[in-house]
């Protein structure tokens, strides 16, 4: 048995800077070999910082790389391609979320997993959030009675120079949505986590930043199989916005909150705990989680274990936006599984 797994880091942009400092401070089984990159100063950017070799294109890296797994980082309309090809190769895979754009997409890549016998896994670090884990054992545990309702406030500033050319993620051909597909799926994750699963979706959506072709805004309400409603707002930023809080569960008998950004906590309301308990602060496990589900992934790789979260119930934030997309035509509540 390995000691360690071996990785090319594929796209060297703005989320393999998250997955490096993790699988540096957290994932000691995982080796950097390889970066690749169309864009040639990022992938030797990234050589150079992981001691691993560069490379301008995957075929190429394929080639004449040495390595066990990748670790695709690319926008959402190079996924399948990606993923296909390295199945081929009888690579590892992990993969950042959404798995791909679309849903027939999605089974050509979990067929060419199937096929190929290795691990694959879709990134969702929101999987190893522990202020949400904690949440879910506090509900099951009774501290806030019987769920009643929830909201989940997704607020993103917008991180794009203006003056830049179009980014990917504000096409809709390489994107293949907006907000909700995008970064909403780190929301609609710990919704499901905390209540189980989401039957149906009705939705709003619109846009107001310039040169975005998907919603940068979406206003949704989730009903969850065991009947419960929850609302999901995002909102991508371009100008300064007040506090709120990311989730707030409400149960017959108290009430979860989980605050905003780094000083943000996981506070508990209820009969004992009347003005609110801090059951834990929600950082550095926020940010740690990239290093957390890359650990996952090389334990899956090196030892066998089961992911936290199988590819398969990754499809459940994709399934959700589709289904709201859905809804913005229809007007109606749409079916997330059928
Ligand atoms: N989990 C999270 O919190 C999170 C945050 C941001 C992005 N993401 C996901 O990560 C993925 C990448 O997003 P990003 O924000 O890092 O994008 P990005 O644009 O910053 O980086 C993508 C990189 O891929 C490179 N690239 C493009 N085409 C290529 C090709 N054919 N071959 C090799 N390299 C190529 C680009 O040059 C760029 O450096 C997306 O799936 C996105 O949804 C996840």
């Amino acid at each position: 048995m390995a000691d360690r797994v071996t990785i090319a880091l594929v796209g060297c942009g703005n989320i393999a800077r998250a997955h490096w400092r993790g699988i540096r401070y957290h994932a000691p089984r995982i080796r950097v070999t390889a970066a690749v990159d169309a864009n040639v100063a990022r992938a030797e950017a990234m050589a150079e910082r992981t001691g691993a070799k560069a490379y301008a294109s995957l075929a190429d890296a394929l080639a004449e790389g040495d390595f066990d797994a990748v670790d695709l980082m690319l926008p959402h309309d190079l996924h399948e391609q990606a993923a296909v090809q390295c199945f081929a190769a009888g690579k590892h895979v992990v993969l950042e979320k959404p798995m791909a754009q679309d849903l027939p997409s999605c089974e050509r890549i979990l067929k060419a997993a199937e096929q190929a016998g290795t691990v694959f896994m879709v990134a969702e670090q929101a999987q190893y959030w522990p202020d949400v884990r904690k949440a879910r054992e506090l509900i099951d545990g009774g501290e806030i009675g019987t769920v009643v309702t929830a909201r989940a406030c997704f607020y993103d500033p917008l991180d794009v120079d203006p003056a830049a050319p179009q980014p990917w993620r504000f096409q809709l051909a390489r994107a293949g949505g907006g907000i909700a597909i995008d970064g909403g799926a780190h929301w609609i994750r710990p919704l499901r986590m905390m209540l189980g699963e989401i039957d149906a979706a009705i939705a709003a959506t619109g846009g107001h930043i310039a040169g975005m072709e998907g919603e940068s805004w979406a206003q949704a309400l989730f009903r969850f199989q065991s009947g419960v409603v929850a609302s999901f707002n995002a909102l991508l930023h371009a100008s300064p916005v007040g506090n709120t809080e990311d989730f707030r569960i409400t149960g017959s008998q108290g009430e979860l909150v989980i605050e905003h950004g780094r000083e943000g906590r996981l506070l508990l309301f209820n009969a004992a705990n009347p003005t609110g308990k801090t059951i834990m602060h929600t950082f550095p496990g926020k940010v740690d989680s990239y290093g957390t589900e890359l650990h996952d992934f090389s334990q899956a790789v090196l030892e066998g274990t089961a992911l936290a979260a199988s590819p398969a119930f990754s499809l459940g934030e994709l399934r959700t936006a589709l289904a709201m997309y859905r809804s913005v035509e229809s007007g109606r509540w749409e079916k997330v599984w059928s």
